[in-house]
Order: C-alpha cells, then structure tokens, then sequence
C-alpha cells in the first residue's frame, strides 16, 4: 500500500555522511575496501525503519576524500542479498538472462583507466560468482590526477542502475588539492555535502518503485521499466525533508542532485543568494552570486551561504522545478516544493574567518580553434516492441557498434541536437568539458530532412554553469554545444556517454565510446 498521510517536514535532524577510513595508507597508493550491504535505515521520524542497500551498509555511503595525485585502490564487494527487493524488469539491455542483482561501482567525475571506470558491462554478483562480459579486476584504481572537485560514486550496473541507486547505492567522492585549501574557504564543521533525492514510500515503510506505468497498456511486460521515476518526498543524506541547525557564519555546501529523474529548482526563502564557487569539474574562475539554482540529475553544484545576517531565523530551501523538466507538473509547495530547512540557532563557536576570495582558479583553456572535430549527437524518441517510449543517442542502440572515437589529448565540439520534448542531463564518462551555448532550431525540420535550421541565435551557458563540466542539461529543441577535451589525463580505451536521467540511461540513452591514441 502505498503511503496516504503526509509525512511531517523538517522533524529530523540532517545526518552528515561520515568519511570512509582506508584499510591502509601506504607511499604507493591508499587502500579502501567498500561492502555494498543490505541494512534498515529509520528515513523520518514517523516512518518504521526502511529496508535499503548501502556502501558499508549506510545510506548514502560514506564520503570518499582523496588529495589531487594521491593514487586509490578500492576493493568493491557485493554483499548484497540474491533477490532485488524492487521491481526487475527482465526485457530491457543487460536484464535478459543475467543474474537478478548485480553491481559495478562508478566514480562519477573521476579519470580513471576504464578497467576501473565501472563499466556497465562490468558487473559482478555477491562473492564475484558472476561477472559481466566487461568485468576486468576487482580493485579498482583511480589515480586523481585531477583539479579538487565534487565528485559522486554510485552503481552503474546495465539496465538495473535506477533500482540500485534507488536503493540507496550512492556516496560522496571529495577530491581535495592545495590551491583549494589556500582559499580559507569554510571548511571542518561549516563544510556539508548534500545528497538531494526523491522518493515514495509504502505505508511500512519500505521505498515505493513502480512495478510498471500507470496506467499499463495491454502487452506490457511484469514488471516493466516506467519512462521517469519522480517520488513524492525530497531526502536530503537519505533524511526526508531534514533540518539542519547552524551558526549565524559561512557554510560551505556540496550540492548533489542524486535523484532518478527529478531536476530541483533550488530558493532560500530568505531570498538571499547562493554564492556559487564551483561547478561538477571543481572551482569555478570567480564566484557568482545566483537566486535560484538549477541541477538535473548528477549535476553538483558547490555553493557558499552566508548566515550571518540570519541570527533566529528560519530558512528553508525550496524546490520549483515541474516534473518532467521544463514543461511538466508543478511541484506541489507542501511536498515537493520543500527541500530542507536551515536553523540559524547556534551560537557562534569561533569567529568566523573563512573567506570568499574574488579570484578562485584559473580554468583550463578550451579553445574553440584547436577544435578538430565537430560531431552531431541527436537524442531522439522511439519506441520498443512493447510499444513503449523509447529514447537513444543517435538513433543508436546500447549494443549497436561504437561510432565515436576521439583522440588523446584532443579537443572536441559535440552539438548535442535534443528532438523530444524534455531536458536530458547528458554525461560524458572520462573527461570534463565547458559549455560553449545553445540554439534553437527548427524540430520538425530537422526530422523531416535531417538537417539543422536555427531559430534563434546562440545563448552563452547560465553564470552557474561557467565552469568545468560533466554533465550538462540538454534542454528541448536547442542545440547544446560543449567542448569536451580528451586530455592527458584520460585513459584510452572504452567508455560509456549517456542521460543521467536512469530510466533513460538503463534503457538505451546510452552509448560506448572510445578514446583513441593520439
Ligand atoms: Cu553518474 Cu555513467 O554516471
Ligand atoms: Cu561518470
Ligand atoms: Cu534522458
């Protein structure tokens, strides 16, 4: 049964995820072994606790912080029960004749060497007793070589990732560096990640998931993928609608949309302004000062808020984007419309000394004229042999052979050309990348004779989004260019692009790559 009653806002505190401690710390690399275990998890104060799947049991998972050049290995384990306790549809890609649960970490944002990437053919089974065709090692190693960031890691395995994450297999991924630490930004106690998901629940508790859309036509597979997932209540660190008390001070927060479909809309009723110093690919030029901010699904955002003009006040985060985005429902300001709530009712335990320097990093460069190569990316809407909504890249399907293969240390223009009527988030494994703009063209033509008519001219990426990249929002009927550069850093080899949004990535929105040699 699914749950009627509302559930009470803002009546548990918000739980702060703690940092994993590797099993050992050696010259050479630091080691950590990770357990993906079945647990139940008090999620609100008048909910009976909830059965999920946690890294080391909890979630979300522990945060993983690294230093820029500190080498890691993690051992990932599943330890997790035979049976899925959500609905497994069995006809989509990577469902049909493998084992029911199976799991692959992905360190989203991360540069790894793709035998560590999380590939979603990689999956193994509790005890590695099954892998996938793409399973390599067991330990996975991920060099950091990279600038300080907020990244995530979470599981990527084909065609069951939605039900995973949904239930609960996602974590903070913190690199760290010099220049960041060099900034006197808040940091220890006033440094908060924030994990913002939706969810439904079941009147004992238990975490609702569709068994199949509603209502379900005439043929559909049981259970069968629905096109979106959007739940009725916003978790924030697996606490729905929490509050967190604060000190009238600068907090640092880490913004994660780790939803399955739901974009947010983010306000502060106080009306003041997220002071944002950094996008999915670390710190940002500059900071900017933004009213509102806007993530799709995996989208981070790092932000400032000031609280010291707030002494006893109340501030609540709200939410204002329809569901699907940008033109569906609205949220409902009682349920939906409702994030968290801040408390500024602590006394101040230090004067606060932290800074927001006006100058916070260089951006590497993206230059336009050392672009070699333009590819035009379509994501249009199709539709399987069960007559459901079905989206793909390129008119391409998952198993279809691999048409991208951009060069080591290139640079790139993709034109991601979005036909359907929704955003996409669309993420690219294995390299950040700048947003250069959008355009609107002309859809029916563009269907009709597969060529591009614009409408209107080229619109330079919001000030939230001035900053390295991973995933972008690929909003209707524009042309979404962004310069993806394959640097040395990467890795070659295999790796996967795809919508963030994971009904959409777990049945076919996603595609192979690979990096080639120079
Ligand atoms: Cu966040 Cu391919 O994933
Ligand atoms: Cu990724
Ligand atoms: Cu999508």
């Amino acid at each position: 049964m699914r749950l009627q009653r509302r559930l009470t806002p803002f009546v548990d505190p918000l739980p702060i995820p703690g940092v994993l401690k590797p099993i050992s710390r050696k010259p050479r690399f630091t080691f950590y072994v990770v357990r993906m275990m079945e647990t139940f998890q008090k999620l609100h104060r008048d909910l009976p606790p909830t059965r999920i799947w946690g890294y080391e049991g909890k979630y979300p998972g522990p945060t993983i912080e690294v230093w820029r050049n500190e080498p890691v290995r993690v051992l990932w384990l599943n330890q997790l029960p035979k049976r899925h306790f959500l609905p497994v549809d069995q006809t989509i890609h990577g469902a049909r004749g493998n084992p029911e649960v199976r799991t692959v970490v992905h360190a989203h944002g991360v540069v790894s060497p793709p035998d560590s990437d999380g590939h979603p053919d990689a999956w193994f089974t509790r005890g590695f007793r099954e892998t996938g065709p793409f399973f390599q090692r067991r330990i996975y190693r991920y060099p950091n070589t990279q600038r300080a960031a907020t990244l995530w890691y979470h599981d990527h395995a084909l065609g069951i990732t939605r039900l995973n994450i949904y239930a609960g297999l996602a974590g903070f991924y913190l690199i760290r560096d010099g220049e960041e630490l060099s900034l006197n930004l808040p940091r220890g106690k006033f440094e908060i990640p924030l994990l913002i998901q939706d969810r439904s629940f079941n009147r004992d508790g238990s975490l609702f998931y569709p068994r199949r859309p509603q209502p379900a036509s005439p043929g559909l597979p049981d259970p069968s993928i629905v096109p979106e997932f959007f739940g009725d209540t916003i978790l924030v660190n697996g606490k729905v609608w929490p509050f967190l008390s604060v000190e009238p001070r600068k907090y640092r927060f880490r913004l994660l949309n780790g939803s399955n479909s739901r974009f947010y809309t983010l306000r502060l009723s106080s009306g003041q302004p997220f002071i944002q110093i950094g996008t999915d690919g670390g710190l940002m030029a500059r900071p900017v000062r933004v009213q509102s901010l806007t993530l799709g699904p995996a989208e981070r955002a790092d932000v400032i808020l000031d609280f010291s003009n707030f002494k006893g006040k109340t501030i609540t985060m709200t939410n204002s984007a329809p569901a699907p985005y940008p033109d569906g429902d609205p949220v409902n300001p009682r349920t939906t419309g409702l994030v968290m709530q801040f408390r500024v009712n602590r006394p101040l335990s230090s004067r606060d000394t932290s800074s927001i320097p006006r100058r916070l990093s260089a951006l590497p460069p993206t230059p336009l004229s050392r672009v070699r190569r333009v590819r035009n990316l379509s994501l249009v809407e199709s539709n399987d042999r069960f007559g459901r909504l079905l989206l793909l890249l390129e008119n391409r399907r998952w198993s279809d052979p691999i048409t991208t293969r951009p060069r080591l240390g290139s640079f790139e223009l993709w034109q991601l050309i979005n036909t359907t009527p929704d955003t996409h988030p669309i993420h690219i494994h294995e390299v950040h990348f700048r947003i250069l703009n959008r355009q609107p063209f002309d859809v029916n033509h563009f269907n009709r004779t597969g060529k591009l008519r614009f409408t209107g001219a080229p619109v330079p990426p919001s000030p939230d989004e001035r900053g390295l990249k991973d995933t972008v929002r690929a909003n209707p009927g524009q042309v979404t260019r962004i310069i993806p550069h394959f640097g040395l850093t990467s890795f070659t080899g295999e790796f996967v692009w795809h919508c963030h949004i994971l009904e959409h990535e777990d049945w076919e929105m996603m595609r192979p790559y690979r990096i080639v040699r120079g």
